[in-house]
């Protein structure tokens, strides 16, 4: 089975990290600052272990990048690029600006003709990015269980990653629906500003999308 590499210490890196264990992957998450997970460790179960980002990267056959969207180029910086190489990377970020939502609604530091995934993509052309896990609250990441099975919109520009990426969709527990190339991350990212959209004016914060087709 292949492994995983999770580049990040937060709410979705750790989410994943158990989803990916309890579906018996190998996970490393990689932060900058080990104590942060020191505690998330001691219940995730022998199958994962934490390292820097670089190590991260250079142990994942396939890649989670689950950073602040303002910081995702610095981290991929710090990764090192060589360590990206034809390798998969699920790009869960979101461009999210430092700034106040107005009424409900984010700021991106984007707009709707370049995505932070291309913008990424372009950093490093030899890896294989797939927008995947964006536009959800991490609570529902993994095995969520909604009356039905929601969709999860991806794109990238590598037909073969975005398969492996949906093998693992599947696993958990949602349809994958492949919505083309990385351009279309102008369209896929902006969904977590649609999804945020009842959680920070109504505190409501229990849904997913769902794509319905005749
Ligand atoms: N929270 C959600 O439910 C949710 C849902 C869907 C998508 N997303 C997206 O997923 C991404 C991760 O979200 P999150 O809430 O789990 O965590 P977050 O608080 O947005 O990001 C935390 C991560 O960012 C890294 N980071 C912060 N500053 C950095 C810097 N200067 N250089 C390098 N790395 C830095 C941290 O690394 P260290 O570990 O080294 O400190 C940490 O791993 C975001 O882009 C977010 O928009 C979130």
């Amino acid at each position: 089975m292949k492994k995983i590499g999770i580049i990040g210490s937060g709410t979705v890196a750790q989410t994943l990290g158990a989803g990916f264990s309890k579906h018996g992957y190998q996970v490393m998450l990689g932060t900058r600052d080990n104590s942060k997970l020191a505690e998330w460790k001691k219940g995730a179960g022998a199958n994962v272990i934490i390292g820097s980002f670089s190590e991260t990267a250079k142990f994942g056959d396939i890649i989670v990048l689950a950073v602040k969207g303002t910081v995702a180029k610095d981290a991929l910086n710090l990764i090192g690029k060589e360590n990206l190489v034809t390798k998969t990377i699920i790009d869960a970020t979101n461009p999210i600006a430092d700034a106040a939502p107005i009424h409900g609604v984010l700021k991106f530091f984007t707009n709707l003709d370049k995505s932070l995934m291309e913008e990424l993509q372009e950093l490093v052309p030899n890896a294989n990015f797939v927008k995947a896990f964006n536009s959800v609250g991490s609570a529902f990441m993994v095995n969520p269980s909604f009356e039905s099975k929601p969709t999860m919109f991806i794109c990238g520009n590598n037909e073969n990653a975005k398969k492996e990426v949906s093998v693992i969709i599947d696993q958990f527990g949602w349809e994958a629906a492949d919505f083309g190339m990385a351009e279309s991350a102008r369209a896929i990212e902006p969904l977590c500003m649609l999804w945020c959209i009842p959680g920070l004016s109504k505190n409501q914060w229990t849904h997913a999308f769902k794509l319905l087709k005749l």
